[in-house]
Parts: structure tokens; sequence; C-alpha cells
């Protein structure tokens, strides 16, 4: 199947999965332990009926919203995601740039594969950084500083992954940064000329960010799970989210707050919203799905707080149903990753205007012309689901 031929998330999710080899689709694509998450991520919106109005002109579509403190053109944000130059040469940058054209927030992760400093050079649209607190308190406020000094407008401070999930998938691929050359990969490889063989080479794959301080390839392929468990710092506590708000003083989301009580916390610790996430069913084998979430931690933060709902939108409609529920807006991680890997920039593209067709489709069918006027009576359990 062509780029243009595709119609949906679906069908550029089998298009990367033609062009990449099978490790690299599978480190995208796959969860943790049984990936009970990570269908149950996307499965929870169907659970969901949308409640339509009728006669209420939709003429004209009001999408336009606020995240971070910052102008989006729809609800909708780019999640951050580590190793992009893995899924494509153009990497962060191609993201990038698509988000822009759609005036909407891009993230860059701790473990990207373009300095943050390059990318702001690059982009001038909105952007998030996603910080880890690390076991080395002066490389987070390292971070920091580089991100006030780069113009980054937000922070996204990831907190659930004390320690690695277990990632099965990658465990049988053998899945390491830069890949590991075993006969099965090599022969998965070579039969996807498609996919850039020259970034095989390491350099490209190097964690731009902070391969300052830890040279990941001195000592030979190492896998993301003994970087990990060498640098997360599983003491991390409430205190570290103060610490952190005070360094930045600016917006700053907790990501991978799943409770009610977890959102108040986070909000009375400095934050000024959360990502409602399990990592897109990576981390934590068994947590619910973001948006069965969202109610329950709108009513707990109040009306200020962005409340970001992340994880398993795989449609426009899913955003109507989280912002229905109480949700300011949505973010994507694998539905751009795999418009990246099956076309680079006009890849992501056309993810995203394939989501924006159907979240302004959606919300014309459902009779609301204006985001701020969907409410909790556009959408409702359905009832009889197994
Ligand atoms: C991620 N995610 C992630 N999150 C984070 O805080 N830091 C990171 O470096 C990464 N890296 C990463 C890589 C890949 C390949 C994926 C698929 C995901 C999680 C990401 O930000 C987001 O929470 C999920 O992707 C959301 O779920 P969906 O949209 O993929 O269903």
């Amino acid at each position: 199947m062509q780029l243009h031929r595709a119609n949906n998330v679906a069908d550029l999710r089998r298009i990367a999965s033609r062009r990449l080899p099978r490790p690299i689709f599978d480190y995208i694509d796959g969860g943790a332990d049984d990936e009970v998450s990570l269908r149950r991520n996307v499965d929870a919106f169907a659970r969901y009926d949308l409640i339509p109005d009728v006669l209420n002109d939709v003429s004209a579509i009001r999408t336009e919203t606020r995240i971070f403190g910052q102008a989006s053109r729809w609800p909708l944000m780019l999640s951050p995601t580590g190793l992009t130059r893995m899924f494509h040469g153009h990497a962060e940058l191609a993201v990038a740039r698509a988000a822009a054209k759609h005036g909407l927030i891009y993230s860059l992760s701790t473990m990207g594969t373009t300095r943050l400093e390059d990318l702001a050079q690059a982009f001038a649209g909105p952007k998030v950084f996603q910080i880890y607190i690390f076991k080395d308190r002066g490389l987070t406020a390292e971070f920091v500083a580089r991100c006030k000094d780069a113009g980054f407008d937000g922070l996204a401070l990831t907190v659930d992954t004390p320690v690695a999930g277990n990632r099965e998938r990658d465990r049988v691929s053998g899945f390491s940064l830069p890949p590991k050359l075993t006969l099965t990969s090599l022969l998965s490889f070579a039969r996807h000329p498609a996919w850039s063989l020259p970034a095989l080479t390491g350099a490209k794959f190097s964690l731009a960010n902070v391969s300052h301080k830890v040279d990941l390839l001195a000592s030979g392929p190492m896998s993301l799970f003994d970087y990990i468990g060498a640098q997360f710092d599983r003491s991390v506590s409430w205190r570290d989210v103060e610490w952190l708000a005070s360094q930045w003083n600016g917006p700053l989301a907790i990501k991978g707050v799943m409770t009610p009580e977890d959102a108040r916390r986070s909000v009375a610790s400095g934050a000024t919203g959360v990502m409602v996430s399990n990592h897109g069913g990576r981390q934590l084998d068994g947590a619910p799905a973001p948006i069965d979430q969202i109610e329950a931690v709108r009513a707990a933060v109040g009306d200020a707080p962005d409340v970001i709902c992340d994880g398993g939108i795989r449609r426009g409609s899913d955003v109507v149903k989280a912002l229905a529920l109480g949700a300011t807006a949505c973010s994507i991680g694998r539905p751009y990753l795999y418009g990246l890997a099956a076309g680079g920039e006009a890849g992501v593209d056309r993810v995203l205007s394939m989501l924006g067709d159907e979240f302004q489709r959606t919300l014309a069918l459902a009779g609301v012309n204006d985001v701020a006027a969907l409410s909790r009576r556009h959408v409702r359990k359905s009832e009889g689901w197994r």
C-alpha cells in the first residue's frame, strides 16, 4: 500500500510494518509483559458512545485550544518518543516540522536522537522537553538550564519509569542500541533496504542529549534496559517534583499520572498539568486505560490544570470522547511513528491530516461547533459492553 492510499492509522501501521526491519517495528509497536494495557488503551475508546446534538449550525467549528500555555490548532499534541532516528533518517526534525505545519505542540524525548538545541534552532513552533529525574540531579538541572536557553515552552516529567518495563518483543529480537547484528536481525535488515542502512553504523544512533555524559557506544552495544537501569533513579519522590518546578518555573506536566490523588498531588507540588498515561502500555502491564481515568482526574484537579489523555488514540473521534470526559487535549505516540516510518515528514503530515479531519468531522456529526462546548453529556459508557 502507498502512503497516499492510507485511510487511517491502521493502514499506516501496516505500511510501517513492511518498511521496517522486524526488531525495529516491534520496538515501536510492542508493550510490556502480555500487552494487556497496550490493547486496553485502544479498546477502551470503543466502550464510550458519542451522543450527538442536531440542528446546531456546524458550518464553522472552533477547534483552537491552549496546552502548556501555548496555542494549539486543535487539542492534540505529539508525545515524546526515544530513538526516533531508527525509524527514519530525518528523525525528530521531520516530526517537529509536520507538527508545526499543523499548529500542534511537539515533545522531544530525553532519549531523542536530536540535540534539543538543534531542534529548537530548526523549529520555531511550540515545543516541550520530556525530562527525567536522573540519579545525577546535576544532569537534570543541566537539562532545565539548556531548555530555558533554547526556548522550550514546557517540560513533561516522566514518572512511570522507575525501572524499565519488561518488553518481551525486544528481548526476543535482541533490540539494542545500536541494533545487534545477529543472523536473524541481519536477515531482517537485509530484507528491508528501504530502511536506511547507513543508520546501522552506530554513530547516528547516539542519544544526542545525554551522549556527553554517557558514551553508549564506547563499551559496545548496550541495551536500553541496561541504560535505564544505570541512569534512572528509583528513589524519585514528590520532593523532586517540587524541586524541578522551582528550577523550571514554567509550564510543567507530570507524565504517567493515573489516579485522581496523584493528579492532585502533582498540582500541589507545582505542576501545571498532568499527562494521564501508562507509557503506551510499555511499563506497568495491567494499568488502566488513560481514557478511563480522565473523568476522575479532572474532577480532582478542577478546571485550570492541563489534563492530557495520552495513549491509545487512533481516531479523531477518540479525542472528542476524551475532551467530553474532561481532558484538555490528547497526545499521540505510535500513530505519528507509524507515519514517520511509512513516509518520513510526509507520513507524519498524513497521519496528522487524517486525525484532524476525523476530529472535525466527528464534531460536525455530533453537532458541536466549539471544542469548549463539548461536555459530559456528549459521551456515555456503552450499555451491554462485555
Ligand atoms: C515512547 N514513550 C516515551 N515516553 C517518554 O516519556 N519518554 C520516551 O523516551 C518515550 N519513548 C517512547 C518510544 C516509543 C517507540 C513509544 C511507542 C513510546 C511513550 C509515549 O510518550 C506515549 O506515552 C505513548 O506512546 C502513548 O501511547 P500511544 O499513542 O503510542 O498509544
